[in-house]
């Protein structure tokens, strides 16, 4: 995909940003032999294969049963989604969104490649991950975190890349949770209710992008969707993952989200898990489900049709050879083996890479050299009680690495900002103090006589079943953690040159120090899993300038999102209109706007070129993972120059934000419909090219029920954020030289050709 040509003070490095680029198996082979091993299966078998045996009776979090006529594992499901849980000696790698903060296809695939080999490596079949849902309706979402992005098209590219690395490893992906399941307040009995065009165009969106890149099985939620529990429901399972989208995989259930025996077979579930009774009351499948078939409730082609489903999966893995026995086993506290290999690089990469820097005065940053630095907050510093003394990192202690629930995995170790800045420090002649405490009076005397104060601020979430300081899973606010603003006021009252650390959740509210002259710098640093303090000091001390971009807008008051937390129902009534869609919308302006990060050094934008002729009209042809064929055609490319005009090699993300004709009434002013992230040296450039999928110049017909690629001139868009937009014409949605049309396209096809 990115052919990079060195060149000085010339273009000609040519990269395209392109989608699909999923997981290459073979669907059509994996079936045949699930077919040909499907008649060799008895009743029980078959039951087996799709119940769980019940929690804490197998080795993993989730178990099925072996069936020993075909050689088919008792198969292993474990969490989650930024490293094998439980396990003792895996990779905590950087949360999912500090992934999504990176914008680097590349790394993203990396970064699942590496949690698959080591799910191999333990034997493990499938990983509970990656997660498209929480999308991200609500900042104070608890798991938003565990996802890439609010953004349906930058959370689908990172889904896509990440299922892919999973399964080129030989693990299944399985992501999760769907659908519709935006807050942790009330999330078992919560209905959901949303019309079809914000359902297609929102919150399916990346879970389509996932069954196009071969995602091997799909995990309903626990929420009620037009009141209908998601797990038992038609419409979602049916009508649209299985006819609509094309999904060939299977659907399992998350963990006690089954209500219903006969009625979950017959409207599309696949798997039960993990097969234990509810809350004193049924257990639904296995036996049960045994004796609906023998009474003819359910018939034995959906029975036949679910086991072809997860025996198709685990052939298109190419699970039937070779995969190694399972390692762990949670019933003894077996956590198996080292599996970490050299995975540390790609994790600290990731951590490094997905740091925003928002704010630089006085290019303070990178250091050069101060002769004393103060430290100061408990984010610092490792948690005093123990890295893992917290069960599923259920607590705020020591540095923020990632949020809690099952989303969470044990950290091997933990590189603390304080000792890594301490030993860098070392090699300048840099004295360090450090307060490892959150109280403003002790950071005001630790920053007082330093040349450079770094204070460290946080804000946690996760999941429902633990409640951290008064936080329910969900956040109760957006505002950091610990009196984070107190501390930061207070050290800027007595230090001149203050940098704020961030390690958060989400966005948090900045305005009670962003504008303070002292405040010299912001670092978003994010959820970076074990390599904390590694990533940060690559970058405090520029060995690689910042590259992360926001994958969520931070508002300047909670009020500016336009969506909040719900109780017992969510009619998700701001419809099309989350994050910076609502913004744009409601002419607010953000402290920092989606896709918005500083650079150590800058770049210049040029030659926009737009080619491509698409015709209007609904989608056509066969459906293929993913929905309609023709959806997933190349209609139009931008191309776009990108030179880096300062002095410091730096990686750039040109986003191209595409705004639809008034045909498609309705649709946010701009959507991100493309992006790359180069690496570039000082003066030289390179030309990238967006392609654009009819899927990414269409709205969701919903009466038509159909995407449909609207009439009219688009907007076409191409800058460094949503807000700083570096070619258009300010009318932009009439401007002849920057709009693509639907009807007259131009054939300009520019000099440096591609290919995908
Ligand atoms: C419930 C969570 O919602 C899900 O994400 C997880 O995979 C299961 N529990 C199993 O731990």
């Amino acid at each position: 995909m990115r052919r990079l040509i060195p060149k000085f003070l010339t273009v000609l490095t040519v990269t395209t940003a392109c989608s699909a680029q999923g997981f290459d198996g073979d669907w059509d082979a994996a079936y045949t032999k699930a077919t040909t091993a499907l008649a060799k299966l008895s009743l029980s078998e078959k039951i087996g294969i799709v119940s769980g045996v019940g929690w804490g009776k197998g080795p993993c979090s989730g178990t099925t049963s072996a069936a020993r006529s075909i050689n088919y594992p008792a198969l292993c499901l474990q969490d989650g989604p930024l490293g094998v849980r439980s396990a003792a000696s895996i990779t905590a790698f950087p949360a999912g969104i500090q992934a999504g903060a990176t914008w680097d296809r590349a790394l993203m695939r990396e970064r699942g490649r590496g949690i698959g080999e080591e799910t191999r490596a333990l034997g493990i079949h499938v990983i509970l991950g990656p997660v498209a849902g929480p999308l991200g309706q609500f900042a104070q979402g608890g798991r938003n975190w565990e996802g890439f992005s609010n953004d349906p098209y930058l959370s689908g590219v990172a889904n896509e890349q990440t299922i892919a690395g999973i399964q080129e490893a030989g693990a299944q992906a399985c992501v999760k949770h769907y659908i519709l399941n935006e807050q942790e307040r009330d999330r078992e009995t919560m209905n959901s209710v949303v019309d079809d065009r914000t359902l297609h165009e929102l919150y399916l969106w990346p879970f389509a992008e996932a069954v196009r890149a071969g995602v091997a099985s799909i995990m309903c939620s626990y929420n009620r969707v037009d009141g209908t529990y998601a797990c038992e429901n038609r419409r979602l399972m049916e009508d649209l993952l299985k006819n609509e989208l094309g999904f060939k995989g299977y659907v399992l259930t998350d963990w006690n989200a089954q209500h219903s025996t006969a009625e979950s077979a017959n409207t599309g579930l696949d798997m039960t898990m993990p097969g234990s009774a509810q809350n004193g009351g049924n257990v639904f499948w296995g036996s049960r489900l045994q004796s609906a078939v023998s009474a003819g409730q359910v018939q034995m082609s959906r029975l036949d049709d679910m086991v072809k489903r997860i025996l198709a999966a685990w052939y298109f893995t190419k699970q039937d050879v070779g995969y190694p026995d399972t390692k762990i086993d949670r019933r003894t506290n077996n956590g198996g083996p080292n599996v970490q290999g050299s995975h540390s690089t790609i994790a600290r990469a990731v951590a490094r890479d997905g740091i925003v820097l928002l704010k630089n005065t006085d290019g303070i940053l990178p250091l050069k050299s101060p002769k004393s630095i103060a430290i100061i907050g408990s984010d610092a510093v490792p948690n005093p009680r123990g890295i893992n003394s917290c069960q599923d990192m259920g607590c705020n202690q020591g540095t923020l690495t990632m949020g809690w629930g099952s989303g969470s995995a044990t950290l091997p170790y933990v590189s603390s900002p304080a000792d890594t800045i301490t030993t860098r420090a070392k090699k300048d002649g840099t004295t360090v103090t450090l307060s490892a405490s959150d109280t403003a009076s002790q950071g005001r005397s630790t920053a007082q006589n330093a040349e450079v104060a770094i204070v460290f601020i946080t804000a946690d979430s996760g999941e429902a079943y633990i409640t951290v300081e008064g936080h329910a899973g969900d956040r109760k606010d957006l505002f950091a953690w610990h009196n984070g603003e107190a501390l930061v006021k207070a050290v800027a009252e007595v230090n001149k040159n203050v940098i704020v650390v961030v390690h958060t959740v989400g966005p948090i509210i900045l305005e009670g120090f962003a504008d303070l002259s002292n405040v010299k710098a912001i670092l978003w640093a994010g959820l970076p899993g074990q390599e904390a303090g590694n990533a940060l000091v690559d970058v405090l001390y520029g060995d690689y300038s910042p590259s992360g971009k926001l994958p969520y807008t931070i508002a300047k008051t909670a009020s500016d999102y336009g969506t909040t937390i719900q109780g017992y129902s969510d009619n998700f009534r701001e419809g099309l209109f989350i994050d910076y869609r609502a913004l744009e919308k409601n002419r607010i302006t953000p402290r920092y706007e989606f896709g918005y990060g500083l650079s150590y050094t800058t770049f210049n934008y040029s030659s926009l070129v737009i080619y491509g002729s698409p015709s209007s009209g609904a989608e056509t042809g066969p459906t293929v993972p993913g929905g309609a064929s023709s959806l997933f055609e190349v209609v139009a490319t931008v191309a776009v120059n990108v030179t880096n005009s300062g002095s410091a090699t730096a990686a750039e993300v040109p986003q191209l934000y595409i705004g639809f004709p008034d045909s498609a009434p309705g649709t946010p002013a701009r959507q991100l419909r493309g992006f790359d992230k180069l690496s570039l040296q000082p003066g030289e450039g390179a030309t990238v090219r967006f392609e654009l999928r009819r899927k990414d110049l269409s709205f969701w017909d919903a009466p038509a029920k159909k995407w449909s690629l609207p009439k009219g001139t688009f907007g076409v868009e191409v800058g460094a954020s949503s807000r700083d937009i570096r070619l258009t014409e300010i009318q932009h949605f009439v401007a002849v030289r920057n709009a693509l049309s639907s009807s007259i396209g131009s054939s300009a096809i520019p000099s440096k050709t591609s290919h995908r």
